[in-house]
């Protein structure tokens, strides 16, 4: 049962419509008495995310994310269940007590617990930079090799991890910190007999602030050309790689039109010294697609100003794409003179970076500048091969307007007859979309048939013992009635595989404390991927019209009879003949 009362979750639920809540994220249009949407949680070209409203319930028939709108703050901002709890609370007034803690297990370190060891940190790092003993080497370093003012220093928060291995460990321990959460926290690692040490040692410190102004984690640069040149804090409890962007904190407040999207720490610090405050980086990898969702809530256009290496001109591909996908305007910087922008600046100037950021290129443009370089298209075969690849670039434009204009400019620049290049687009579109389905059709297969499935590992061996389990828990879901009726007739003995059993135990242990039930009274006895299946359940019961009271009588029979529990012979049968039916589809 939850540790926040079920009413408290009904309130919020009642003033946060899953509808509102999610399309303050994405975009839903309307489809019957449901919503559709691009899904938040992988890429896709048709929508396949649906909210209903009707049970306040979501789920992507593409990936197999589902929930409620508590689920759904959870996955979108990374968060664990009371806290999205909490912050749902807060957007809607609702107050919550508060006791509650994320806490159930004496091993879990909390998200709060690790934003404020890293807040201490960051004040030991910095203290250790502007220290003259410890920091010397290191504000050499930063002030005349680097070229960056103390004012600019101080702003970034940076600091320096001395050279020991326990530096910070000590600090952490006088502060109350335990080895156990110093690790967790990713500030420590941990030695062969169990001790914990400092992890970064020796290195420029560069905190990871987020929006709120907490310091999520931190980059630590060596001094030299030793490797690793930089080293990163890993996912914890409070931070995750994939969904944050360096100096995101203060590029918020300066990117209503435009943002700059680079790859290193340095260039965004050099750019902001330089008036660009709107310049954020990736933390160390490429950018993600929760990347590239967040820019499109900051900012219509984002200029991509990467290295102007091979390497650099390669993620830029990657760039483009994923940013394009959410919808924001995509503009590439073409640098010449220097490899980077932090580079670029101190040679050229700020009026010389500004020039070039007016004159950046769509991605049409750069891949058809690229094009050209590649290929000498004075020859048949070579310009044969250009097309093809040109024709490719526009096939990915999900706008009409823009595939018609760039057929056009090829058509005029190449001398080759619009009809044709509209034609070879057409097909290779055709062809995507082929590939997309059986991909996604595929997957679903995999889901369903439950090989390699993770949430009910047990589902393979049942195959048609599992299909009744979960219509029942769909309509238990759907209807009360059909979940009173389900109360009083199964038991959980009735249930065949482990998972089903605890999903029908606990919907109706609070159907019989309270009468009623939410999926939100049970969030926290699950994981975010054990929802997503319940959801499921739900979901596909939303899709066929027969819910009715005999549906569920058939089925009640079905899974109370005996046959149905000795399928294990003839379940491999089953798999095969799914495989059949799937080809034949
Ligand atoms: N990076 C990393 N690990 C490495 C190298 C790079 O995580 N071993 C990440 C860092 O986030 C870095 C970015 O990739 O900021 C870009 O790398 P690079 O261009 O090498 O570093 P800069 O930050 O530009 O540093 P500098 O200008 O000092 O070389
Ligand atoms: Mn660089």
């Amino acid at each position: 049962m939850s540790i926040i009362s079920p009413q408290i979750i009904e309130d919020i639920k009642a003033r946060n419509d899953i509808e509102h809540v999610v399309s303050s994220y994405i975009t839903l249009k309307r489809a019957g008495s449901n919503y559709n949407g691009s899904c938040p949680f992988h890429s896709e070209r048709t929508p396949s995310f649906t909210v209903f409203p009707s049970t306040q319930s979501f789920y992507c028939f593409g990936c197999g994310a589902g929930g409620d709108a508590i689920t759904f703050v959870m996955r979108m901002e990374n968060l664990d269940y009371i806290t999205a709890v909490r912050t749902l609370a807060e957007r809607s007034g609702v107050t919550i007590p508060e006791s509650f803690s994320s806490n159930t297990n004496e091993n879990d370190v909390s998200r709060q617990r690790v934003l404020e060891m890293n807040k201490e940190a960051a004040r030991f790092f910095r203290n250790a930079l502007f220290d003259t003993k410890y920091g010397k080497e290191a504000m050499d370093y930063l002030v005349n090799k680097r070229k960056l003012s103390t004012s600019v220093i101080k702003h970034f928060g940076l600091g320096f991890a001395p050279n020991s291995f326990g530096a910070l460990h000590d600090h952490l321990k006088k502060l109350g910190y335990s080895d156990n959460e110093m690790v967790t926290a990713f500030l420590c690692g941990k030695g062969k007999n169990n001790t914990a040490y400092d992890y970064f040692r020796n290195r420029i410190m560069f905190p990871i602030i987020d929006v709120s102004g907490n310091v999520v984690a931190f980059g630590g640069r060596v001094m030299d050309n030793s490797e690793p040149k930089y080293l990163n804090t890993s996912d914890t409890p409070a931070f995750k790689k994939s969904k944050n962007l360096f100096a995101l904190n203060y590029a918020k407040n300066h990117c209503e039109n435009t943002m700059i999207l680079c790859e290193g720490y340095m260039d965004v610090i050099s750019l902001h010294a330089a008036g660009f405050e709107n310049a954020v980086a990736t933390l160390g990898t490429a950018i993600t697609s929760e990347q590239a969702r967040i820019f499109s809530r900051y900012t219509k256009k984002v200029v991509i100003s990467y290295d102007s290496d091979q390497a650099g001109q390669r993620a830029a591909d990657k760039a483009f794409k994923l940013l394009q996908e959410v919808g924001v305007d995509v503009k590439i910087l073409k640098m010449e003179g220097a490899k980077d922008p932090d580079e670029y600046i101190k040679k050229f100037g700020a009026a010389k970076f500004n020039a070039i950021i007016d004159s950046s290129k769509t991605r049409f443009e750069f891949e058809m500048d690229k094009i050209i370089s590649k290929y000498n298209i004075n020859n048949v075969d070579e310009k044969v091969k250009a097309s093809h690849e040109l024709c490719k670039v526009i096939a990915s434009f999900s706008s009409e307007i823009e595939r018609e204009l760039y057929s056009r400019k090829m058509s005029t620049f190449f001398d080759i007859p619009l009809s044709s290049i509209q034609k070879d687009v057409a097909s290779i579109i055709r062809k995507r979309i082929r590939e997309d389905k059986s991909r996604q059709q595929s997957e679903l297969y995999r889901i369903t048939s439950g090989i390699g499935d993770r949430v009910n590992p047990e589902s393979a061996s049942n195959i048609r013992a599992n299909k009744i389990e979960e219509a029942i828990i769909g309509l238990m879901l759907l209807k009360v009635e059909l979940l009173k009726e389900c109360c009083d007739r199964l038991t959980q003995e009735n249930f065949v595989t482990p998972f089903c059993k605890k999903v029908f135990e606990s919907i109706s242990s609070v159907y019989k404390e309270f009468g009623k039930f939410d999926i939100g009274y049970i969030q926290d006895e699950f994981t975010i991927e054990q929802i997503s299946r319940i959801t499921k359940m739900l979901a596909e019961r939303e899709r066929l019209s027969v819910n009715d009271k005999t549906t569920l009588d058939n089925l009640i029979n079905s899974l109370t009879s005996e046959s149905v529990k000795k399928e294990d012979s003839d379940s491999f049968d089953d798999i095969l003949d799914a495989i059949k039916n799937k080809k034949r589809n």
